[in-house]
């Protein structure tokens, strides 16, 4: 096949002891927290960065270019090169930096691969709980050596939906749905990563996860492993969704229509 000169195992077995390593790195960083700086970026008081997020992205990026230099690269600090490979890494390197630089112990490193344009690879390690969550297009999910599955509710009354943040971008349909969410006898809850909350609803932790607007690396790596538990996704990449991000559901499947429906048009618009 097209993907038989791909060297796919490689590129899996790297995504997962590259996550892990560089989430060890994170954790040297988080102890020392309190001694790094912490800048903002542009004018949301809310959207942080520091040192940590920079050095870890630049390390994986530079492993990647060591061992698969025709691989194309897409990081949220360091941006993108090489698009058009067929092989392309979409990495963040800290997801949930407002937790990680506040002490809170919900953050993460995903690292994800796109083949061909679509979502094939994920690796999300999260160091302060000993999970890695990874998984391949065909082989199933995992969190460390357990198979994933989503969630078998058929109601949202049934467990617990994720939801994002304000966003320019869409944020009039955030309360909205809240308020639609609980009036079905829902409930909402919010970590600070989207990736780590896109990676519980593949193992059935959470029924769903709706933001107004994410970006591709917070959710590309968590793609891979809702699609191999069961799950559920919303059109993200229609409009150049890769570089621009768009709204975003990812849900169990006796859920996602009837979250869909909650949020409205708005979602695949
Ligand atoms: C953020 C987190 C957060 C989500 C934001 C993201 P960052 O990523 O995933 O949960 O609500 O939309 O920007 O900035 O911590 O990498
Ligand atoms: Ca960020
Ligand atoms: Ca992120
Ligand atoms: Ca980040």
């Amino acid at each position: 096949s097209a993907m038989s000169n791909l060297d796919i195992d490689a590129r899996y077995a790297c995504a997962k002891s590259l996550a892990l390593e560089a989430a060890q790195l994170g954790m040297t960083y988080y102890r020392q927290r309190e001694t790094l700086d912490v800048e903002h970026k542009g004018s949301d008081r809310q959207d942080v960065v520091s040192i940590a997020d920079k050095r870890i992205e630049d390390f994986i990026r530079g492993r990647l270019a060591e061992r698969f230099p025709e691989d194309g690269f897409l990081g949220e600090e360091s941006g993108s090169a090489g698009l058009k490979a067929r092989c392309v890494w979409v990495i963040d390197p800290i997801d949930g930096t407002a937790c990680f630089v506040n002490g809170l112990h919900n953050w993460c490193v995903s690292i994800g691969l796109l083949v061909d344009g679509e979502p094939h690879v994920g690796a999300i390690a999260d160091p302060n709980h000993d999970e890695l969550f990874h998984g391949c297009l065909g082989r199933g999910a995992y969190v460390n050596e357990t198979p994933l599955r989503a969630s078998t509710a058929t109601h949202v009354c049934e467990g617990l939906t994720g939801a994002g943040t304000f966003h320019p971008r869409g944020k009039e349909h955030f309360i909205p749905f809240l308020e639609k969410l609980l009036a079905e006898g829902g409930m909402f809850i919010r970590n600070g990563s989207g990736a780590l909350m896109t990676a519980y609803v593949a193992a059935g932790r959470l029924i769903g996860y709706y933001e107004t607007e994410l970006k591709s690396w917070d959710c590309l790596a968590g793609l891979v492993l809702v699609a191999e538990a069961g799950g559920l996704r919303n059109d993200f990449f229609r409009n150049d969704g890769l570089l621009r991000g768009n709204p975003y559901l990812v849900a169990a499947p006796g859920v996602y229509s009837q979250l869909a429906k909650l949020i409205g048009p708005s979602l695949d618009a």
